[in-house]
């Protein structure tokens, strides 16, 4: 990408990673191979958009409701997940990334939850690209969490009803220091939102490709941002307030 380019990035770049599993079952491979492949694409990522300047991205690694797959799957995606964690700690204090984690951590191994707070704690200091994993994820899951603290506020006399609105309510999400998502790349072909980040991508741009998450390369990756950045987001509005900023 050259530079001119680079100026409409997007500014938070999230992804639903899908099609580990095929990507494997089509090679008759076990579909744990298939995730252990999606880690490779996870790195190259990262570092792609790292390298690129985008301040935020956002990656679904294991929504709420991958927990009812069968035992074996999910003990490997958390032992790919402390793998991933520890190896990429280096990583990630070199290139600056300041880690995050979205989703109910409450039922996480607390082998996985200490692995996650020492990452947390070492990156927090850093000031280039915020990474987040979505980690036992649930968009609505998460709106409920946020609606029950709210009304706890409510009953403890800390807020009054008229004080909720659009802001107070996205204090009050996993994710109420990241801005909203402004691109959205799901892979292997399913065009679904899938529970992901139901409340943040109300306005934003999304992009599906048919390439299973293994299988996508800095190119396809390029090729979705090129799509983004040829787009005009109105936000509601008209086409010709947004080019006179109006
Ligand atoms: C979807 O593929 C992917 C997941 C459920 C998990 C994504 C996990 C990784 C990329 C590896 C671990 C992540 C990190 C950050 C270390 P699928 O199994 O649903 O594929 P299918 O739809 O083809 O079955």
């Amino acid at each position: 990408m050259n530079g001119s380019e680079l100026t409409k990035l997007p500014r938070h770049l999230a992804i639903i990673m899908d099609g580990n599993g095929r990507w494997a079952e089509q090679r008759m491979l076990k579909r744990i191979v298939g995730h252990q492949r999606g880690v490779e694409t996870v790195r190259m990522v990262v570092e792609q958009a790292s390298a690129l300047g985008i301040g935020y991205l956002t990656l679904f690694a294991f929504s709420s409701e991958n927990w009812s797959r069968p035992k074996v799957e999910v003990r490997a995606l958390m032992s790919l997940l402390r793998k991933y964690i520890r190896m990429e700690l280096v990583r990630m204090m070199k290139n600056n990334i300041r880690f995050n984690v979205i989703g109910n951590r409450a039922d996480l191994p607390a082998e996985v939850n200490r692995i996650l707070d020492d990452a947390l704690g070492q990156t927090s200091q850093n000031t280039g690209m915020v990474l987040t994993l979505a980690l036992s994820y649930g968009g609505r899951q998460e709106i409920v969490r946020a609606a029950a603290k709210i009304a706890q506020d409510l009953k403890a006399g800390n807020l009054g009803s008229d004080e909720i609105t659009e802001t107070l309510f996205n204090q009050y999400l996993d994710t109420s220091d990241l801005p909203d998502p402004d691109l959205l790349i799901r892979t292997s072909g399913e065009m679904r939102i899938s529970n992901f980040l139901l409340w943040q991508l109300a306005y934003t741009e999304l992009y599906f490709t048919d390439i299973n998450w293994p299988d996508l390369t800095i190119n396809s990756l390029h090729a979705a941002l090129a799509d983004y950045q040829a787009r005009e987001r109105r936000f509601g509005k008209t086409s010709a307030q947004i080019s006179q900023r109006s």
